[in-house]
C-alpha cells in the first residue's frame, strides 16, 4: 500500500484558514478530482467538515478521534495506522489534508509522492503544509501555468518522489 500526498500550497505554505480553503482555482479543483478519481481518500475530520459531504466517485476515510463520530458515505478510522490498514496492499491512497495529518503523513515510510500544486500568492492563513525537505523529496515533474480569465494566479504542478 502507497500514500501520496496531495496538496495546494500558497505562499509561506498557507493551505487554508478558519477551516476553509482560501482560493479558487478551478484548474486545480479538476487536477485533484483526476488525480483522485477511484481512489481512496483519507482526510482529517476537520477537513472532512470543510468540505460538507464525501466527494462522488471516491471513497473517502474520516481521521478523528472522536469514538462516536459518523459521517454518512464515509468510512471512520481512529488513527491514521487504521485508516491505512483500510487500504488493500494493492491500492494507491491519497491524504488529501489538512495541515494536522499532512504533518503526520509526510515522512512517513509509506508516503511515496507528493502532488502540490503551488499557488503563487499570498494569503492570511492559519493552516499549514510542512517543510519539503530537498534531501528527502526529489522534484521529478513540474507545469507551470499562468493565470487566466477563470483561475486569477499563477500555479504550477509539482510532483516529488521520495529519495
Ligand atoms: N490547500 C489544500 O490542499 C488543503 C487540503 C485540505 C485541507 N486544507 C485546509 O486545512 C485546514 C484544516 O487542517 P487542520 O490541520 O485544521 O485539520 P485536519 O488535519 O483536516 O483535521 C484534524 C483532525 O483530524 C483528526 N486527527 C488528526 N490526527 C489524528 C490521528 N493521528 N488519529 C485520529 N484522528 C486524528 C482530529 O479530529 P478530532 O478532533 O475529531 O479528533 C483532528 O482534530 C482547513 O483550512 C482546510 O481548508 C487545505
Amino acid at each position: 500500500m502507497k500514500i501520496t500526498i496531495i496538496a495546494a500550497v500558497a505562499n509561506n505554505h498557507v493551505i487554508g484558514a478558519d477551516n476553509k480553503l482560501l482560493w479558487h482555482l478551478p484548474a486545480d479543483l479538476k487536477h485533484f478530482k483526476s488525480a483522485t478519481m477511484g481512489h481512496t481518500m483519507i482526510m482529517g475530520r476537520k477537513t472532512f467538515e470543510s468540505i460538507g459531504k464525501p466527494l462522488p466517485g471516491r471513497r473517502t476515510i474520516v481521521v478523528t478521534r472522536k469514538e462516536d463520530y459518523s459521517a454518512q458515505g464515509c468510512d471512520i478510522a481512529h488513527s491514521l495506522e487504521d485508516a491505512f490498514k483500510m487500504i488493500k496492499k494493492s491500492e494507491e491512497g491519497f491524504v488529501v489534508g489538512g495541515a494536522d495529518i499532512y504533518q503526520q503523513t509526510i515522512d512517513l515510510h509509506q508516503t511515496h509522492k507528493l502532488i502540490i500544486t503551488r499557488v503563487f500568492a499570498s494569503f492570511e492563513g492559519d493552516a499549514f503544509f510542512p517543510d519539503v525537505d530537498p534531501e528527502k523529496w526529489e522534484l521529478v515533474e513540474r507545469n507551470d501555468y499562468k493565470a487566466d480569465e477563470k483561475n486569477p494566479y499563477d500555479f504550477s504542478y509539482l510532483t516529488y518522489k521520495r529519495k
